[in-house]
């Protein structure tokens, strides 16, 4: 169940703010956390109130942001030309919305990732029932030094930033989340917000007072944990965020039946799903969308990133799976590379130094060592000798090698695509594949051998 008025919910997330504090290039929304972009972490959060409309505020980092992230709900972008501040970027967000009649804006801060759609709905439950035009989000801070204080006082309340704050101010532990809900009626108020002195921009937490002056009815509630209001400013908020989130995400699969060698080395991405009676061991990445089934076994240092790992297969140590499927009780690794589109079939073995590359494999296909396979579907109980290689790729093009059910192809063997091997063929090892071998034929192709008795000896 949505909040009261979800029908007419807007989500302005403000994502504009050059992050200076964070030293570096990268927009501060696009840090990584566990993997992901943290802009998408409130996203998902937004996702669950399913709101009309979503606007994304960027600014000179616009076109890094558009490209970068992977929205999980439509969003439209509004473009912030100068950044003067939270309140002048609430107002650019609006832009886009055009002449709203009725309904609640939510504004969130692009930088505050761990928090979570459960708290917003409160939030704006608390809002709907007492019938505010402006709401603000408080929370409780352990550490209250870099995020603005609610003063309340004479049935007033004001929001003062820590560098326009008194010395008592200053004492004050309930602190601004950055979030807001505001009634789609008294937004005029926002043009009223004056340019703050001090700092040269425009705050968004002027709103309050200038509401209240305004005479409409304002509120603030605390609502949440601390923790999921943790905003990100510095690499140093970036790591404790990435703490939190390590260790609600962990607690997570293991309430879930999920085994883990160490949970405190394991990288997870919150979106994975993760089987009971699977075992991770340390250092794991579980990136993007990565399903992992039941009763898995993944050995250390392996990276999946946006793959299905079926039911009881086995990861082993130092593996890359990309954009992939491994199918039920199949194993992959120690050292496989599994590239984009990939297919591995149920209980299909890939062993040691073994790269694929859009390569489709049957079930009980076995390819143990030092091959590549790209372009390439094979079908089921085919054998891959060691160091075979399909040759897919003629300097412009990329060519399909299709192998039949049951071929048994020799050690070192290299196809030279386009070609197909028919079903139960034979190919002999150290073979050089240039044209189709029907099924059940053996093809070899390389000199026979020549054996001179007593060469050696005579040379020495
Ligand atoms: C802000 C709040 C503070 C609150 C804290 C919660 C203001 C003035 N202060 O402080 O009261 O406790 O968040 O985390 O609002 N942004 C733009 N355009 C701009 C400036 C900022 O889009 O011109 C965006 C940023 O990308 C960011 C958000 O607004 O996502 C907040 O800006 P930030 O500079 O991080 O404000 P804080 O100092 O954290
Ligand atoms: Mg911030």
């Amino acid at each position: 169940m949505g909040p009261p008025g979800d029908r007419s919910l807007f989500c302005v997330v403000l994502a504009a703010g050059l992050g200076t504090r964070m030293k570096s290039s990268l927009p501060k929304v696009l840090h990584p956390l566990m993997g992901r972009p943290m802009l998408e972490y409130p996203l998902h959060a937004l996702k669950a109130l399913r709101p009309k409309r979503t606007v994304l505020v960027v600014g000179v980092n616009g076109r890094a942001v558009r490209e970068a992230i992977r929205p999980p709900l439509p969003v439209e972008y509004a473009t912030q030309g100068r950044q003067l501040g939270t309140a002048h970027a609430v107002r650019a967000g609006l832009e886009p919305l055009g002449a709203l009649r009725a309904g609640t804006v939510l504004v969130t801060n692009g930088d505050t990732p761990l928090i979570t759609a459960g708290t917003l709905r409160k939030f704006l439950s608390a809002h709907a029932r007492a019938g505010n035009a402006v709401s603000v989000l408080s929370f409780t801070a352990r550490d209250p030094s870099s995020y603005g204080r609610i003063v309340r006082g004479g049935g007033d309340v004001r929001i003062v930033e820590q560098k326009d704050a008194t010395p008592k101010e200053r004492n004050i532990r309930e602190v601004n989340s950055g979030v807001y809900a505001i009634e789609v009626h008294p937004l005029p108020f926002l043009e009223k917000i004056k340019h703050n002195r001090k700092k040269g921009e425009y705050y968004r937490t002027d709103l309050v007072s200038v509401a209240l002056r305004a005479g409409a009815r304002v509120g603030v509630f605390r609502r949440g944990e601390e923790e999921e209001f943790l905003g990100v400013n510095s690499r140093k908020d970036l790591l404790r965020a990435q703490g939190v989130l390590r260790e609600k995400t962990v607690a997570r699969h293991v309430e879930k039946g999920v085994a883990f060698m160490d949970p405190g080395a394991v990288y997870i991405d919150p979106l994975v799903s993760i089987g009971s009676d699977t075992l991770i061991y340390p250092n794991v990445y579980l990136m993007g969308d990565t399903r992992v089934g039941r009763g898995c076994t993944v050995y250390p240092n392996a990276r999946i990133t946006d793959s299905v790992i079926r039911d009881r297969a086995v990861v082993k140590d130092s593996t890359v799976i990309e954009k992939s499927v491994v199918g039920a009780g199949a194993q992959v690794g120690p050292f496989a590379h599994v590239r984009p589109e990939s297919r591995i079939g149920e209980g299909a073995r890939v062993g040691n130094f073994v790269e694929l590359k859009k390569a489709v494999l049957g079930k009980g296909v076995k390819a143990g060592h030092l091959s590549y396979l790209g372009d390439a579907v094979l079908s089921p109980g085919v054998n891959v000798g060691a160091g075979t290689i399909t040759c897919n790729y003629d300097g412009r093009k990329k060519h399909p090698t299709v192998i039949g059910a049951e071929v048994f192809i020799g050690s070192d063997t290299q196809l030279v695509a386009p070609v197909r091997v028919g079903k139960g063929a034979y190919i002999g090892a150290g073979s050089t594949i240039t044209r189709d071998v029907p099924p059940f034929a053996l093809a070899v192709s390389r000199t026979a051998q020549k054996t001179i008795p007593g060469w050696a000896r005579k040379k020495r």
